[in-house]
């Protein structure tokens, strides 16, 4: 059921398939270089790119941009103790800024740090403390057939394999990452917190919840967790992530705004030592590098992120592109994660080998067809790991419309009709930095 009605629109444009062509040969075939207004539909991120309602607008208008004790703050921190149930805040610009806070205040040189699975800028940050990043995803996380409600979970058994391997003294910190964005957005059971909880209290390790898309998450266990049969979502939120010593927070997801984040905790010693850090990098403590209107706009998209209505409308976009998907015959990830469709390249373009780049060929087929832009999550961002060719569909919160996801099955059914005669890829530019090379790198067309 549509939970919305318009009251700002924007206009979108097709450009011409002669352009488009010329477009994706100008992006040296990297969807990331493309200019957004030659894109009609752009799924290429749920992150800051949603509508805000009404409500944030006003909001917006009302915030408070004063450098030390903002009124917008307090907001926030009031949203955050309702919605989250964590008393604490360190405002930041975005996720990755509270990641640096918090992750520069538990990890240091020489440690291992578990999740289930590291979402890139997590990664980046451990990796950039001087730690070694280890995913503990579940068995079925990257088997896009297998038909289980919880993909998103972490593996205890992989958390202890590690541990007897390198000594719990050298594991600080576990991070759990809701939903699991990097595991095709699959969802993350209450009962799975709650043992890894358990887990990090018994090594002593610190545990943090990812907490991007936490209401999406808590969505789907109000839908598939037995023992939540009859639970209200906010209420389902509040007790997943009360297991965790402390919250990263990306609030361009489940904040419901274009920027702004924050790390949460009611540890005093880890707030005062983040806090710190947020002066450091961030800002005061108060705004922490977002403008005051904005900390506003997020203090309200919290408490709309857990509203049934708007959840089931979320929930329900993104299940209805899947299942048109399969309708169409194209090949996807099952079941659908929260944020994205994530459909499986490789078997759609199983003529390409790995390092021909079957996700990225698919990307490129999908702007060229109909002037849709999703992300390669395959062999182009991720070398070296036995992950599946996945391309994502991701979302964008309450902004388009039923029509817009048909135009989107009808060019992913087209892209698969042509499958065949559609070329790999390979690079002809290399990025400085290998683990962010789908940002930047260039391509061209393999000559058949
Ligand atoms: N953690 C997770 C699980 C994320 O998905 C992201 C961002 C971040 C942290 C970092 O947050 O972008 O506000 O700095 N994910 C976006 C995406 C970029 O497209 O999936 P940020």
């Amino acid at each position: 059921m549509v939970a919305y009605k318009s009251k700002v629109v924007e206009q979108i444009n097709l450009p011409s398939r002669e352009r488009r062509e010329q477009a994706l040969e100008d992006a040296g075939y990297n969807v990331f270089n493309l200019a957004a207004e030659a894109v009609f539909i752009d799924l290429l991120t749920d992150s800051g790119t949603g509508a805000m309602s009404d409500a944030q607008w006003a909001a917006l208008v009302r915030g408070d941009e004063s450098y030390a004790g903002s009124r917008s703050f307090d907001d926030l921190e009031a949203a955050v103790e309702e919605v989250m149930g964590v008393s604490n805040v360190v405002p930041t610009h975005q996720g990755r800024g509270a990641e640096n806070v918090l992750y520069g205040a538990v990890v240091s040189d020489g440690d291992v740090v578990l999740n289930n699975t590291h979402f890139d800028t997590t990664r980046a940050h451990v990796a950039n403390q001087g730690a070694e990043p280890v995913d503990c995803p579940v068995a079925s996380a990257h088997d896009p057939t297998a038909d289980e409600p919880f993909k998103g979970n972490f593996s205890l058994e992989a958390a202890r394999a590690v541990v007897d391997d390198v000594g719990a003294e050298r594991v600080p910190l576990v991070v759990q990452t809701i939903t699991n964005n990097s595991a095709a957005g699959q969802p993350v059971s209450v009962e799975n917190t709650r043992d890894l909880a358990a887990f990090a209290d018994e090594i002593d390790a610190t545990f943090v919840i990812d907490a991007c898309r936490f209401a999406e998450n808590a969505a789907f266990v109000a839908r598939r967790e037995a023992e939540f049969a009859d639970a209200e979502v906010a209420d389902i939120a509040l007790e997943q992530l009360g297991y965790a010593d402390a919250l990263v927070m990306s609030g361009k997801k489940d904040g419901l705004v274009n920027a702004g984040g924050f790390v949460a905790t009611d540890d005093e010693a880890l707030f005062e030592r983040c806090k710190q850090r947020a002066i450091l990098y961030e800002g005061f403590p108060t705004y922490g590098g977002m403008a005051g209107r904005d900390v506003a706009a997020m203090a309200v998209g919290l408490r709309e992120a857990v509203e049934e209505a708007y959840l089931t409308d979320r929930l329900e976009q993104v299940r209805r592109l899947a299942t048109m998907l399969e309708d169409a015959g194209v090949p996807i990830y099952t079941p659908a994660g929260g944020h994205a469709v994530y459909l499986d390249a490789g078997t759609t373009f199983s003529h390409l080998p790995p390092e021909a780049f079957p996700g990225q060929a698919m990307v490129c087929a999908l702007y060229r067809e109909g002037g849709v832009r999703g992300v390669e999550l395959g062999s182009f961002a991720f070398p070296d790991t036995d992950r599946p060719e996945l391309v994502r569909l991701a979302i964008p919160r309450r902004t388009y419309h039923t029509e817009h996801l048909e135009h989107v099955v009808e060019t992913a059914a087209a892209v698969l009709e042509e499958s065949e005669s559609i070329p790999g890829l390979e690079i002809v530019s290399d990025s400085a930095v290998p683990e962010l090379r789908h940002f930047t790198a260039e391509l061209e067309p393999l000559s058949s």
